[in-house]
């Protein structure tokens, strides 16, 4: 019976999966984190780099967390324990990775919403004029954003998988795909004279995109491309939180996993290309790369600006652009509340409609308290990666920068040693397909995978910086 259930409520099939798995990977991490660590991180090298990246350490750990997810066909608390009984507290550990990103991830999609309007109603000039961002998010009024995204989140949810999340994904995904490839190609028309006569085209900020840097390249400067490259890649792929986990056991056991990971691989590569064509020329062009700064400074401000020197043009590419980006956060954040939704389901044998009521409510108030900690709570926090941040990025930081190497390097012992790589082959070789990089997987999942995630956990506690 409870097999059947699960079948009732998976994905209608392979593209349902991987459009919804795909949506989940497709973030606001491809769309501006991405772009920036290219432009800071010698362009081409960093391409290169993650590219091998993305084929081996990206691979494995999607294939690892996808596999346990349909074989078990449970969400991480209970996969972990049939794994491997003594193991649970793994997967409890996992389950609180959507826990603590789910506080704020609204919050930044209530950003976007925004910006959206700012779009919608006026020519883009509020968005250039001083400190907008910085006002916005220190008014105590941009909590509502957050919580109207917040709501969306959880109606699709509510919704159920095939109903809520495969369908707005089925819808989403395609025109999110159409949209960066016209804004990418727009990017690369764009011409604009510099003060001195010269002109800057968008060409020519495609070279310095895709050209990589070695001049003056270190050791240790190469070494800190690649931690930065592996960081990335692991947070664009929603891997070891329980995501995947929880969107695998819905998959059917008739779907080609081998297939299905290969795709969501190469759109969340792809978009994460794409993003740096569309976005990197654009900034050369109006301000050389001086506005490729950080996070929400690239999205909210400088690229604003880069909308406003275009002119007319500029409100329309503006208001598509925002508008991708929230589909492409939406589609993540719907994961994330499935994945903590199914394993409450499961620990308390609920159903889904009266689980999701109470994670919204619950959720709301989260999404609440973190959009303040920029005006009522606030605070500044010196992190032990080095930075400081507010609320959000402390919880940013426990879940992406702490837990989730830690998580993967457990998982790696656990299925490399203990529960061994032909339970995860057994999986992916199902109906006679073959596991196609399966003697690549052996390798990474025993000796290489425990190595890279203990360094990358070592640097998240600041260890490595000092
Ligand atoms: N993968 C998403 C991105 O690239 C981010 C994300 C992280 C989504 C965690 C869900 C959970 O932006």
């Amino acid at each position: 019976v409870n097999e059947l259930m699960k079948q009732k409520n998976g994905f209608s099939g392979q593209l349902g999966f991987v459009f919804a798995a795909a949506g989940s990977a497709v973030g606001v991490g491809n769309l501006w984190r991405f772009p920036y660590l290219a432009a800071k991180d010698g362009g081409g090298l960093f391409l290169i780099i993650y590219l091998i990246l993305v084929f081996t350490v990206g691979f494995t750990l999607l294939t690892t967390d996808i596999a346990i997810g349909r074989k078990t066909g449970k969400s991480a608390i209970y996969a972990y324990q049939e794994m491997k009984k003594k193991w649970k507290f793994l997967g409890i550990l996992t389950f609180f990775v959507p826990v603590l990103i789910m506080t704020y991830y609204a919050v930044i999609g209530g950003w976007i919403l925004k910006y959206i309007t700012i779009y919608l109603t006026g020519s883009g000039k509020e968005a250039v004029e001083s400190n907008c961002f910085t006002n916005f998010i220190s008014s105590p009024s941009s909590v509502w954003f957050g919580l109207i995204f917040m709501f969306l989140t959880a109606l699709i949810v509510y919704n159920g998988v095939e109903k809520g999340i495969e369908r707005v994904s089925k819808f989403i995904m395609p025109i999110l795909l159409l949209m960066v490839i016209g804004i990418a190609i727009f990017s690369l028309t764009l011409k604009h004279p510099l003060e001195d006569g010269t002109v800057r085209t968008g060409l020519q900020g495609l070279k310095v995109y895709l050209t990589p840097d070695v001049k003056g390249l270190t050791v240790t400067r190469f070494l800190q491309i690649s931690l930065d490259a592996m960081s990335q890649l692991f947070f664009s792929l929603s891997v070891s939180m329980g995501i995947m986990i929880t969107y695998g056991s819905y998959v059917k056991k008739d779907v080609n996993l081998n297939k299905s990971i290969s795709q969501i691989e190469l759109m969340d590569t792809g978009v994460a290309l794409l993003a740096g064509v569309m976005i990197i020329p654009a900034v050369y062009v109006f301000s050389g790369l001086d506005g490729m700064s950080a996070g929400p400074g690239l999205m909210f401000i400088s690229l604003p600006n880069v909308f406003y020197s275009m002119g007319l043009a500029g409100r329309l590419i503006g208001l598509m652009f925002f508008i991708l980006t929230a589909f492409a956060a939406l589609t993540s954040c719907i994961s994330v509340l499935e994945s903590i939704t199914a394993n409450c389901m499961e620990l308390f044998h609920a159903e889904r409609k009266k689980v999701t009521s109470i994670l919204t409510v619950i959720y709301l108030a989260a999404t609440a308290i973190i959009a303040m900690g920029y005006s009522t709570f606030y605070v500044e926090v010196q992190l032990p990666s080095g930075s400081t941040g507010q609320l959000l990025d402390i919880m940013d930081y426990i879940s992406n920068s702490f837990l989730m190497p830690f998580i993967a390097l457990l998982s790696s012992i656990l299925i490399g040693w203990i529960v061994k790589p032909s339970w995860i082959a057994a999986e992916m070789e199902l109906n006679g397909e073959t596991f196609r990089r399966k003697k690549l997987y052996n390798v990474m999942i025993r000796y290489i995978m425990p190595v890279i995630m203990f360094i990358l956990f070592l640097q998240s506690t600041g260890l490595l910086n000092k």
